[in-house]
């Protein structure tokens, strides 16, 4: 584990974190065209973006190894798990970017909203939200068009090890037809990351993938603002 030089302590147990479908649409920059298509969402945590995709008619899977939990405990884990996050927020409102969330109340309402809207779809439709733990996921070779991938990957680099972002980015660029986007590219606790772009970037090369950098129009960890999008080459 790397300095702690922001101020922003860790996290601790990993969040289940209930970001909206806005906040997905912003840290992906994801056009009309994008929702158009079939994506996997994984981890899905507790985001709505599953929930609000779908009720738009995006073709949406949503896979985290909590959905393995009873639904009416997560949906109630989910809402104490976004008081969670917004006090770890809180004790280090320097630590962030106030320009997609007013302040930090703001942060909890929408967090909170989130949270219940995940909650009720998780309920009304279980099929949406599908156990199961990178690096290895149950689906075939390409079955979505497009692989999101959020707060989990770099975010965790103090307690995920080189070994596992590789093997976890490998298999999400199995699943992608088109594209993987993993947001963003920093960790939760200043572990320094850029080894482990370098390593996930020469993995995924070798299979064949092309891999760019891009800036988000998102950014609320400070310096949280990149993402990596690993898309298969044209055949
Ligand atoms: C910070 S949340 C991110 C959730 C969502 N993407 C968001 O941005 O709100 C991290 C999630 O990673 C999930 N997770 C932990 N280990 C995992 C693994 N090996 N494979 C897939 N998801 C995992 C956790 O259960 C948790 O829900």
């Amino acid at each position: 584990m790397g300095p702690n030089l922001s101020g922003l302590p860790n996290i601790g147990r990993t969040l289940i974190s209930a970001r909206s479908f806005d906040e997905y649409v912003a840290m992906f920059a994801l056009t009309e065209d994008d929702l158009g298509h079939s994506i996997l969402d994984c981890p899905g945590g507790a985001a709505s973006f599953a929930a609000e995709a779908r009720s738009r008619g995006t073709q949406i899977v949503a896979v985290d190894p909590v959905y393995a939990a009873a639904a009416a405990w997560l949906a109630e884990h989910a809402l104490e798990e976004a008081v969670r996050g917004n006090r770890h927020t809180g004790s280090s409102i320097d630590s962030f970017v106030w320009t997609f969330f007013s302040d930090i109340t703001d942060h909890l309402n929408r967090r909170t909203a989130a949270a219940r809207r995940f909650g009720q779809h998780l309920e009304t439709d279980p099929a949406t939200y599908v156990a199961g733990s990178l690096p290895r996921l149950p689906f075939r070779d390409a079955s979505f068009d497009l692989v999101l991938s959020s707060h989990l990957l770099f975010m965790y680099a103090d307690r995920l090890d080189e070994a596992f972002h590789v093997a976890a980015a490998c298999e999400l660029a199995r699943l992608a037809r088109r594209e993987v986007r993993i947001f963003p590219l920093i960790s939760d606790s200043d572990t320094d990351t850029s080894q482990l772009l370098v390593a996930i970037r020469e993995a995924v090369s070798a299979r064949s993938f092309t891999t760019v950098v891009r800036p988000s129009p998102y950014e609320f960890q400070k310096g949280g603002n990149e993402m990596l999008i690993i898309a298969r080459a044209a055949n």
